[in-house]
């Protein structure tokens, strides 16, 4: 089989310009906030034109139902003789609202070679980037069929997608699996994830009361229950450091292997970028060796929100009836979501039996690989579009789906990941850009050679 040629395929792609910015503003202004209610309508709304697009590009194409929101399985079918991939993507995307927006998060906004909208890059541009490489690769002829796989369920912890691929194993099975959505380290050089890590959410809630009281008239003998998640939240965790204080919570972390730290030094990751692109003003360490490990390799236990009390102007006196923290742990490889519920749920009855702890999403942590014939393509097939070998380093996020994919449909799963740390992943202004897309169809296509040429 002979190669793809890497001129023409960028002339290719550049040629669909057009094409690929209509595919993703029609996506894009479909705002698919799978958290949200109110959105459901929105969300199937996502699925549906996803199944229609699929078919305009000659796949077929087939709307899911699960227990929550649906999905979307769509195929390019050469025949059974031919390995299968198939790309996974999600179509939800986290809310957006706030004054922080300089445009209105759904509206599909170009500037230049940059595309603003809530889910450019978390995972809409990806996922239309990684059609529009398999639309070239199948056109070409390759011997192999490539499915797609679109889930909304993601920014919830894919509730119901084990359940589902389970109760289709059959029609979605596959030879291989690969997932774009990922972050690169910085935008010189590729990246594709060794691992990601989990995730166990929490909420902690406390009533101590009915009504908000004056404080003059309770204050010394009521309790506060916003002082008292503060005291036990400070008891888990030092809000300084981030350590956790929790006894055994590090018990079964590996730490980097030496290679692993080497390799670290290498990726080209730096404190100044890392800082400037999440705008961060101070870090908890300034090494960056250090905050590499602290965001690939080690768990943290995080606050998202507290909420209870006066929120309004001035100062109103009251003591008030309740308060919620919302907490998440990240774990990593080797470390078990139902333990760390365990130890968790243990250390706050001791502290504050009064708590009420609830469990939220559970994703298991995943290590991946970064040797074998995939690896390799993935290794090919970046250097192919963008003139460079990725670097293999773990990441910080999590996806749920994947795990699952390789537990269900017993294949192996890759990465080519296309976002970049700038691009805002759940921020606001989030945006993706046509660097990354060109790119990034190039890349996916060349990699589906690949995996044509491995043969079943
Ligand atoms: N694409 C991210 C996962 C990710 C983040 C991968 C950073 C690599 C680096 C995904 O969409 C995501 O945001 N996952 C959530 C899941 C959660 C809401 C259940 C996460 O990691 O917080
Ligand atoms: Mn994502
Ligand atoms: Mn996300």
């Amino acid at each position: 089989m002979a190669g793809f040629d890497r001129e023409e395929l960028r002339s290719y792609a550049r040629a669909k310009r057009g094409e690929y910015e209509q595919v993703l503003e029609n996506i894009v202004e479909i705002p698919s906030v799978s958290v949200d209610p109110e959105r459901k309508g929105d969300v199937r709304r996502a699925a549906e034109s996803a199944v229609s697009l699929l078919q305009s590009f000659g796949a077929s194409a087939k709307l899911y139902e699960t227990k929550g929101h649906p999905m979307v399985h769509g195929r390019f079918d050469r025949g059974p003789k031919y390995p299968t991939v198939t790309v996974y993507n999600h179509l939800d995307v986290q809310p957006a609202e706030g004054p922080d927006w300089n445009t209105a998060p759904f509206d599909f906004i170009r500037e230049g070679d940059k595309y603003r909208g809530r889910g450019t890059t978390d995972d809409k541009g990806p996922a239309i980037t990684a059609l529009f490489g398999a639309r070239y690769a199948f056109e070409k002829g390759l011997p192999l069929n490539i499915h797609f796989l679109w889930e909304l369920e993601e920014e919830i912890g894919s509730p119901h997608f084990e359940a589902t691929i389970r109760d289709h194993k059959k029609g979605f099975a596959t030879d291989s699996v690969v997932v774009s959505d990922t972050v690169w380290v910085s935008r010189s050089r590729p990246a594709s994830p060794a691992g990601l890590r989990g995730l166990q959410g929490f909420r902690f809630d406390l009533q101590t009361g009915e009504t908000d009281q004056h404080s003059g008239t309770a204050g010394g003998a009521a309790r506060n229950p916003i002082a008292e998640l503060c005291q036990l939240i400070s008891e888990c965790v030092d809000g300084k450091t981030g350590k956790v204080k929790i006894p055994g919570f590090y018990k079964d972390v590996v730490p980097p292997t030496k290679q692993e730290i080497e390799d670290l030094k290498k990726c080209g990751f730096t404190v100044k970028d890392f800082k400037r692109d999440h705008m961060f003003r101070s870090l908890r360490t300034t090494d960056a060796v250090d905050v590499m490990k602290r965001i690939w390799t080690m768990p943290t236990f995080e606050v998202h929100g507290i909420a209870g009390g006066y929120q309004g102007p001035g100062v109103k006196t009251i003591i008030p009836p309740k308060a919620t923290a919302i907490v998440s742990c990240r774990l990593v490889p080797k470390m078990r979501s139902e333990k760390v519920v365990k130890l968790v749920r243990d250390f706050v009855r001791k502290k504050n039996p009064d708590v009420k702890v609830s469990t939220e999403h559970a994703l298991p942590p995943y290590q991946g690989k970064t040797t074998g014939p995939y690896a390799d393509a993935v290794r090919g097939a970046m250097k192919f579009a963008f003139g460079k070998e990725p670097v293999f380093v773990r990441e910080g996020g999590s996806i749920g789906a994947v795990l699952s994919m390789e537990r269900v449909l017993k294949s192996p799963v890759f990465f080519l990941g296309l976002s970049l740390p700038e691009h805002g992943y759940h921020a606001p202004n989030e945006n993706f850009d046509w660097p990354q897309a060109e790119g990034g169809i190039a890349a996916f296509a060349d990699y589906f050679r690949r995996i044509a040429e491995m043969g079943r």
